[in-house]
């Protein structure tokens, strides 16, 4: 069982990170090939398929990450409970971030306005999150 949610912990923070990075490296840079028009639609179809994925993936990681944590639960207190508080912390300011912008909702527009910068700002923090994952998994 360990095994199968630390698969499923990985496998959507690979899905979920890699998909901030494709938008941020790969399409935002190349959609200014197209017309403003068409830049429009396809901006929009791919935040209505970005929504469902990340919410996936945020319930994915917070379930698999919770059974992480009962499985770690008996470590003795010290440093890895100062980094995995962290972690979490980072990690839910990551999933805010995304929420925020995935969320249909008018109150979130303005925030959607600088989507490049707020992306970039999440996954940052989300490589910063992987970081200490590693430090964690080391000792
Ligand atoms: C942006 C979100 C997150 C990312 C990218 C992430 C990524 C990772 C990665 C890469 C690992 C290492 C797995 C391994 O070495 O096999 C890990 C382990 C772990 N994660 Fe997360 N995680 C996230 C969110 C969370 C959350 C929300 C929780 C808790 C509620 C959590 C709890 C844990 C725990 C307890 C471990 C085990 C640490 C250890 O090896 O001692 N994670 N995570």
């Amino acid at each position: 069982m360990a095994t199968f949610v630390q698969w499923v912990h990985v496998s959507s923070a690979v899905v979920g990170v890699g998909g901030m990075a494709f938008l941020l490296f790969i399409l935002y840079p190349s959609v200014g090939v197209l017309k403003d028009e068409q830049r429009g639609a396809l901006l929009r179809a791919v935040l209505g398929r970005f929504r469902w994925v990340t919410w996936s993936v945020i319930i994915l990681l917070v379930a698999s990450g919770l059974y992480n944590v009962k499985l770690v639960w008996l470590v003795p207190w010290g440093p890895y409970w100062t980094f995995l508080t962290i972690k979490i912390v980072l990690a839910f300011l990551v999933f805010a971030i995304v929420l925020f912008l995935t969320i249909p909702l008018g109150i979130f527009e303005r925030f959607r306005q600088r989507r490049s910068m707020w992306l970039s700002i999440a996954f940052g923090l989300a490589m910063t999150v992987i970081l200490i994952s590693a430090y964690l998994r080391r000792g």
